[in-house]
């Protein structure tokens, strides 16, 4: 099943997302949803916020960028209760987009490695370090568990430019090729 994805002004994008345990009902069919969800909008990453569920859970599919760095060969993930340990390593400026926030692109400054903890689609616990585009696109979709949109992350001046137009986003003055909700006005 293809969830709407929920759009910037949504108050669920800005919750802090809960734990989950491994009897958390349907999970493996919500993942299921959540990847279907993610491959028909083209997105690389989807969290369970953006669907409307404040849950830990990210889904990473990054494979298809092989070409832009090798290391997202196998950057495919289910990431469930994810919790960062550390962030370190240079501050790297890069452009971002998320598909609750569409049409949209910006640079965004964040951290090289990461250090993160996670259990699996099977509920296997695992401590991984990642860097480079892999730790970049890790961080982008943990930030959605925190409540927290790339925009937050932007410089004063492009969030004074950008105000208005994130404003119109909210009440839907966009195009997007796939479901989306809006906040309920
Ligand atoms: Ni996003």
């Amino acid at each position: 099943m293809i969830f709407p994805v929920s759009i910037i002004g949504s108050p669920v994008l800005r919750k802090t997302a809960k734990d989950i345990d491994k009897d958390y009902k349907d999970l493996s069919k919500f993942i299921d949803d959540m990847f279907e969800t993610m491959y028909d909008s083209d997105g690389v990453g989807l969290a369970a916020p953006q669907v409307g569920k404040s849950i830990r859970l990210v889904v990473i599919d990054a494979t298809t960028l092989e070409e832009d760095d090798p290391g997202l060969k196998d950057l495919k993930k289910v990431m469930i209760n994810a919790h960062m340990i550390e962030r370190s390593g240079e501050f790297v400026n890069m452009e971002e987009g998320c598909l609750s926030i569409p049409g949209i692109r910006e640079d965004v400054k964040r951290e090289d490695k990461i250090r993160i903890e996670y259990y699996d689609e099977n509920f296997e616990f695992h401590d991984e370090y990642f860097e480079g585009i892999s730790a970049r696109i890790i961080q982008h979709e943990y930030d959605h568990l925190d409540g927290v949109l790339f925009t937050d992350k932007i410089s004063a001046l492009r969030k004074r430019i950008l105000k208005g137009k994130l404003q119109a986003i909210s009440k839907g003055k966009f195009d997007a090729h796939y479901k989306v909700r809006l906040a309920k006005a």
